[in-house]
């Protein structure tokens, strides 16, 4: 029996007034890849701050043995639990090498893990070798691809269980996209677990083995990829069919 690495219950995020995620549950298993698809506004993005701790919510989010949900994000680096965010959120200033740096920050405070970072580093540079080729370059004159990979790198940076990633096809050239996706499928391989918000269903479903639909802050569907790639519902809303 798989066992719930992060589990969410009745989450509820809103802004003002305004309800972005409306009470929803779901699961990730530990070394699972999960999906969670939906059109602009669903909530997606709501939901994966909720879960990196970046925003105020309600409901419970569970993440191993412990409930997360009362605390700081900071918290949540040192045990595994890392965000990429929409839109990548690289610092453009500093370099590859500073940025990915910046990532094993939480490690700086004792030797050894200070010790361990250029290891960390050398591993995620055999990873992304296009980053390798550029690490003293300005992480803001990284093209949009190479920018994407750095913000994954960093993220793997922390050694996360669990990579809650935003959006990774976002403005992509559909080549640069793939080269991105096999470096979150050979991330997944490592045995990282990965929960994907993606607005391109299609590759989402492709990729991971479960999915959820999300709609107006709700969850609408959850089922494996295979059955909501030949769902007719998914199929009309989602895969333009
Ligand atoms: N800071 C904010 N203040 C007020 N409303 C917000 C804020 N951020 C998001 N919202 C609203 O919450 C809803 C959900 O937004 P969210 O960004 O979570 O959607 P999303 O599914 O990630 O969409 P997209 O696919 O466009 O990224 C939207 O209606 C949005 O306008
Ligand atoms: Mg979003």
């Amino acid at each position: 029996m798989a066992q719930a690495l992060l589990e969410a219950l009745n989450l509820e995020v809103h802004y003002g007034g305004i309800s972005a995620v409306k009470g929803i549950s779901f699961v990730v298993e530990q070394g699972e890849m999960v999906c969670l698809i939906g059109a602009n506004g669903a909530g997606k993005t709501s939901t994966l701050k909720a879960l990196a701790r970046m925003l105020p919510c309600r409901g419970e989010i569970h993440y191993g043995a412990e409930r997360i949900d009362a605390l700081p994000s900071h918290a949540l680096i040192s045990r595994g639990l890392a965000l990429v965010p929409e839109g990548r959120g690289v610092f453009a200033r500093l370099s590859v090498a500073e940025n990915l740096a910046m990532g094993a920050y939480h490690r700086t405070s004792d030797r050894a893990g200070t010790a361990d970072i250029g290891k960390d580093m050398d591993r995620i540079y055999g990873l992304l070798p296009r980053l390798a080729e550029r690490r003293e370059q300005l992480a803001g004159t990284l093209s949009g691809g190479e920018q994407q990979m750095l913000a994954i790198g960093r993220a793997l940076m922390g050694r996360p269980k669990l990579l809650l990633l935003d959006e990774p096809s976002m403005g992509l050239a559909p080549i640069v996209v793939q080269k991105v996706f096999e470096v979150i499928r050979s991330v997944a391989a490592d045995g990282v677990t990965i929960l994907l918000v993606e607005q391109n269903a299609r590759l989402a479903l492709e990729t991971c083995a479960r999915g959820y639909v999300m709609e107006s802050g709700k969850i609408t569907l959850a089922d494996s990829a295979a059955a909501l790639l030949a769902d007719p519902r998914v199929r009309a809303a989602y895969l333009g069919e």
